[in-house]
């Protein structure tokens, strides 16, 4: 089904079961959740959202950001929008897994994507509408995709190749593919939530992370890591999440409204989120706090091979449908 025929049946639901009468004029607040900092390309791409729906209702509709995980971190956002705690959440693709779409964490397998163009094919094709479609079992509506970019690991040391992680303690997120990357490559996984990162690098619980360049920087980490390595191994992206409940109570035409702003906003999101990483690295470039390494080709393949085991790692936990709809979405991916 198209993205306009499956939004124009959530309209025609809700029309059918909301009073007609009053809806329009009702002031609403949105309340939406994030773990990182404002100025990042996931904060900045909110913040348009907000803009884009305070302007075009009037002030009417209010969009209330609680940035940096101040108001619930990685592990409770999920469980705060379920109970309606919280309107909106935009966690990173990798933090489905645990909550039970493990599907999810196709978009973390290593050195799947050479570019954020080949992610749109899969994000704007049927793996992502499929994707979206399946938080519908949890009462959840997927609204869209949007970037962050590509991850880069750091530690105390360059992390070039599979020899330079053996024996660290590797952040990562809640994703089992991530996980099995870092295991994969002779280190440690330690899952942590995003707001607990930085202080457990600082405190030598773990060693190094992975992240996209506007997190490393905008957390501070370069104060607590010596070592950026630009390794590209992996993308980062997100989806925007909302509760059904939440939404069949807009009038069709605040949902019309909401979904149209947020459309706008992701669709800028993805335009600065290349840019913004790029003046993260070069603002750590000017400080020098950080030394930056780049791999050779020869030690990029020794990466890219020894991470490879990961995939059938995946194959092995869900439907191999998936694997075979990416290879079709990307014909040169070792996908499966
Ligand atoms: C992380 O936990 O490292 C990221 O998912 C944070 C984010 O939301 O960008």
């Amino acid at each position: 089904m198209g993205r306009r025929t499956w939004l124009r049946g959530l309209a025609c639901t809700a029309a059918a079961t909301l009073p007609a009468i009053g809806q329009a004029a009702r002031e609403i607040t949105i309340r939406l959740s994030h773990v990182v900092a404002p100025d990042t390309p996931k904060g900045l791409t909110l913040e348009r959202f907000r803009t884009l729906v305070e302007e075009r209702s009037g002030q009417r509709i209010r969009v209330q950001i609680y940035p940096q995980g101040q108001l619930y971190g990685d592990q409770d956002e999920m469980q705060a929008l379920q109970l309606g705690a919280i309107d909106m959440v935009a966690p990173s693709l990798s933090k489905f897994g645990p909550i039970g779409f493990p599907e999810f964490e196709l978009f973390d397998l290593p050195f799947l994507f050479d570019r954020v163009a080949d992610v749109r094919r899969l994000t704007q094709g049927p793996v992502g509408q499929r994707l979206l479609d399946r938080l519908g079992r949890q009462r959840l509506l997927g609204l869209g995709f949007f970037d962050n970019g590509f991850k880069q690991m750091s530690a105390n040391r360059p992390l070039l190749e599979p020899a330079d992680f053996v024996g660290l303690r590797m952040r990562v997120q809640a994703s089992r593919v991530i996980a099995q990357q870092m295991r994969a490559l002779g280190a440690r996984p330690v899952t942590l939530p995003f707001s607990e990162t930085r202080r457990a690098l600082e405190s030598g619980v773990v060693d190094g992370t992975e992240n996209p360049v506007s997190n490393f920087w905008t957390q501070n980490m370069q104060v607590v890591q010596q070592d950026l390595s630009l390794t590209q191994h992996g993308y980062l992206g997100y989806a925007v999440v909302t509760h059904q409940r939440f939404w069949f109570e807009l009038s069709s035409r605040d949902r019309a409204l909401v979904h149209e702003a947020l459309r706008e906003a992701l669709e800028f999101g993805n335009s600065i989120a290349d840019a913004h990483n790029d003046k993260a690295l070069t603002a750590l470039r000017v400080t020098g706090a950080v030394r930056i390494h780049t791999p050779t080709a020869a030690q990029r393949q020794r990466f890219k091979s020894a991470v490879m085991p990961v995939q059938a790692e995946l194959a092995r936990r869900i439907d191999p449908a998936w694997l075979s709809a990416v290879r079709e979405a990307l014909p040169s991916t070792r996908a499966g």
